[in-house]
């Protein structure tokens, strides 16, 4: 357990994003100065503001605490936040390229300016997820780049912080993951993580690293396998919600997680699972598993558009209200959501969508352009259309005046991709309602 180590320490973050912004932020909570740089101008002239660039729950009222502690600064400025700190966080985005390799570039070139920067021995971890190999080479870059006689060590301590309680995940995590080589680094890690309680579990790099691969991959290939499960249930007449319970009482098999849906999306999980098919196949192996998590996932928002043709067989013009577009509730995040598949789908149908999220529709314009319209509020969207479709199960969409939708809508169509509502309930309210692996 980490609890009696703590020591406040001089950190500096690199990369103020989803995983970056929430680092810094909560290692400024526990008690460390911590200086959050992005080469991003906009972003940290709003975060010198107490703004969050991002909705991430209870993240806004953490920065103004920690500005006003004094224990939290922003800065544009590589080489000041590295001279000024012991132990320097990258969190830097590595998307994955379509060929499943993960694209070092933004990794490399702030590890250069890194190793430029150095006035004194430090502490390099990096956060953002690397395929395995990958801290080793961001060594050889810092100790070409650095001066000699500096010695510095570097670590892999993985991220599992999932948007939309981010924060929550960071303060009480079930575990983290230190990869190290030296005891040194291993000690100062320790100080750093002393007054979260929970076990530090040390690892070598290359485990740690593959560690964090392996446990989104897990994750994902659970989701596919409930999502399968599901499209049985639906044949069979079983209730998916009722086999996941049973199922996940089950401690080595576990309750959470088996969620079934529209498939997984978001910036980790479809570009993780990726990228260990590409670690396998660089190593000798094909990971057909993972491959079939891939395809199960895509095929889940298929059957999705599927269910909205069974009750609307030619969707040209007409009207589709959807509700939620973030890839999961509590975050404004669009990447990889399976709402832009499933909306990409019905455009090629030639429906017309109005679509409706509490944070993300900002997000969204960026992505769809004017292909679709977007309304203020649920029932906006829902006026005169032929069908509401729910992509994200948002807590306010369970407050839903059924009645007051039953009276808007031209059509009393329910396609619900998170099974928010209960089938013998919709029914009763006079709804046709699709859900996902129960009787329609
Ligand atoms: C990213 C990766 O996607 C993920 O794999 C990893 O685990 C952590 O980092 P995220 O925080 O969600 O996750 O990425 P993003 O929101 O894109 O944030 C990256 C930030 O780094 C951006 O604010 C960007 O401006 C900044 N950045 C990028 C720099 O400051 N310098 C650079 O050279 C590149
Ligand atoms: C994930 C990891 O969980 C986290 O540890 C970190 O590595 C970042 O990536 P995140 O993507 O933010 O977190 O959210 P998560 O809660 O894991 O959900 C990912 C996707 O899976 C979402 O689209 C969600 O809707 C979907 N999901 C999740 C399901 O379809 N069913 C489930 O049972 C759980």
């Amino acid at each position: 357990m980490a609890s009696v180590h703590f020591r406040s320490i001089n950190i500096c973050v690199i990369g103020t994003g989803y995983v970056g912004l929430v680092t810094g932020v909560c290692l400024a909570k526990i008690g460390h100065s911590v200086i959050c740089v992005d080469n991003n101008k906009d972003k940290i002239k709003k975060l010198k503001k107490g703004i969050s660039p991002i909705y991430e729950p209870g993240l806004s009222s953490l920065i103004k605490e920690g500005i006003k502690k004094g224990r939290l600064s922003f800065s544009e400025d590589i080489n000041y936040a590295v001279k000024n700190s012991d132990v320097v966080f990258v969190c830097v985005n590595t998307p994955t390229q379509k060929n499943g390799k993960t694209d070092l570039r933004y990794i490399k070139a702030v590890s250069r300016e890194i190793a430029k920067a150095m006035n004194g021995y430090k502490v390099i971890v990096s956060k953002s997820t690397i395929a395995v190999g990958t801290s080793q080479k961001i060594k050889e870059i810092m100790k070409r780049h650095h001066h000699p006689k500096l010695k510095f060590d570097i670590v892999f301590n993985p991220e599992f912080l999932r948007e939309g309680s981010a924060v929550d995940d960071f303060l009480h995590p079930d575990r983290i993951v230190i990869g190290a080589e030296s005891e040194k680094a291993k000690r100062i890690m320790e100080q750093i993580y002393g007054s979260v309680k929970t076990p530090i579990i040390f690892t070598g790099i290359e485990a740690s690293e593959i560690i964090k691969h392996a446990s989104n991959a897990f994750l994902a290939t659970k989701i596919s396998f409930i999502n399968t499960v599901s499209n049985i249930c639906e044949k069979n007449g079983g209730e998916i919600e009722e086999v996941a319970l049973a199922m996940g009482l089950d401690k080595r098999i576990g309750k959470d997680f088996l969620k079934a849906g529209i498939g997984f999306g978001g910036s980790c999980f479809p570009k993780d699972v990726a990228a260990f098919i590409r670690v396998a196949k660089d190593s000798g192996y094909d990971f057909k598993l993972l491959k079939e998590v891939q395809r199960i996932n895509f095929n889940q928002r298929e059957q999705f558009v599927k269910k909205v043709q069974s009750l609307i067989p030619n969707l040209k013009n007409k009207k589709i209200a959807v509700l939620g577009l973030s890839f999961k509730p509590n975050t404004d995040d669009m990447r990889e959501a399976p709402s832009i598949d499933i909306i990409k789908m019905l455009l090629v149908k030639k429906a017309v969508i109005k679509a409706y999220d509490p944070v993300a529709m900002e997000k969204a314009k960026d992505i769809f352009k004017n292909k679709i319209t977007y309304g203020s509020n649920m029932y906006e969207v829902m006026k005169g259309a032929n069908a509401v479709l729910i992509l994200t199960e948002w807590a306010d969409f369970l407050k839903i005046d059924f009645k007051k939708a039953k009276k808007l809508l031209r059509s009393p169509f329910i396609i619900d991709g998170r099974n928010m509502f209960s089938p013998e309930k919709m029914a009763n309210l006079g709804f046709e309602y699709y859900s996902i692996g129960r009787k329609k």
